[in-house]
């Protein structure tokens, strides 16, 4: 179960990559429109794998902090709503890829610091 656990703690850091990554392609290659699929993408990755994690706890051996979890499932939501909301449209407002790009990293420094 241990590898189970490693492989989903994986995905979840690829899945964080991703979304710092699609950060500077955004910048890249369309600053003001389309927003590129891959948030919707690296979100649903973190969803899926940290969802994983947390309910696989009893078989892993994990202890995790309720309140954390939810703090990140929030913040989490607010990155897939705004993504939803602009994802189809031709263009997006300027603070958008900052404020989903800052909304990641606000879970990084809850997964980290919270002890
Ligand atoms: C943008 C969204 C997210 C980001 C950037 C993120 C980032 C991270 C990072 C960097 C870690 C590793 C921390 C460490 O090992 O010290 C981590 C661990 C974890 N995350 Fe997330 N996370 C996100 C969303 C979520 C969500 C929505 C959940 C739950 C539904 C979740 C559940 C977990 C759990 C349970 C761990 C601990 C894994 C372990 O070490 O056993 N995460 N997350």
């Amino acid at each position: 179960m241990e590898f189970v656990r490693q492989l989903l703690v994986f995905l979840h850091l690829l899945g964080m990559a991703m979304m710092i990554g699609m950060f500077f392609v955004q910048l890249r290659t369309a600053k003001e429109g389309p927003l590129n699929k891959g948030w919707l993408h690296g979100a649903g990755l973190q969803l899926v794998t940290g969802f994983a994690l947390y309910l696989l706890a009893p078989l892993t051996h994990q202890t995790y902090d309720h309140a954390k979890i939810g703090v990140k499932i929030t913040v989490l939501v607010a990155i897939m709503v705004l993504t939803v909301l602009f994802v189809n449209k031709d263009r997006f407002p300027k603070w958008l890829p900052m404020a989903l790009v800052g909304l990641t990293v606000l879970n990084v420094g809850i997964a980290v610091f919270w002890a």
